[in-house]
């Protein structure tokens, strides 16, 4: 199956986070895309796409990818799986928590074959309201670089096994 990241990054720490999942996928970097330097094309090379995200604002679509939203909503991934994977700060966004990659969310995930990656329980995170969370759980990978960047490598690493035995590859 032919996998893909593309990802929005202001700072850095989506992109460090991408770069993790590619590897932990056992992928070569050529496979992960900052959406910023991505055209709508780039999404046909993939049959799995994971989205990556923070958010700006409150809970605001992060800027790269609030500029490819028109774009995106043009792209077909009626054949595609998709997973998502949100960077955020819980501190200091509390009641936003996520919100950027909940954007994306909202646009893809109706209008793909299937959505993997979900189901993440949001114990050992803090905060009061985010709309990344459905049914107690978040849509996708929730990672927090600015308060808990001694949990991203474990949480990766969990995630990524959980989307391959959804993918039925281990
Ligand atoms: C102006 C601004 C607004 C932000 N708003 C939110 C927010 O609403 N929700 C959230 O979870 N994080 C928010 N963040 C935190 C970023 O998402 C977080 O720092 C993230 O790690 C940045 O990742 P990046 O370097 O890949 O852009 C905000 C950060 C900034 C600078």
């Amino acid at each position: 199956m032919k996998i893909g990241i593309i990802y929005g990054s202001s700072g850095g720490n989506t992109e460090d986070a991408a770069e993790k999942i590619i590897k932990a996928l056992g992928l070569n970097d050529r496979h992960l895309h900052d959406i910023s330097e991505t055209d709508a094309e780039t999404f046909d090379l993939y049959e799995f796409i994971i989205f990556a995200s923070s958010s700006t604002g409150t809970g605001n679509m992060q800027p790269d990818w609030a500029e490819f939203r028109d774009e995106l909503e043009s792209v077909d991934f009626s054949d595609k799986t998709v997973a998502f994977v949100g960077m955020g700060d819980q501190m200091m966004f509390p009641d936003s928590f996520l919100g950027g990659i909940s954007h994306l969310y909202n646009i893809v995930a109706g209008r793909a074959e299937k959505i993997i990656g979900g189901k993440w329980s949001t114990e050992g995170y803090e905060f009061n309201k985010s709309n990344f969370v459905n049914k107690g759980a978040f849509l996708g990978l929730a990672l927090d670089a600015d308060n808990q960047p001694e949990l991203t490598d474990e949480r990766i690493g969990t995630w990524v096994q959980q989307i391959k035995q959804e993918l039925g590859t281990v």
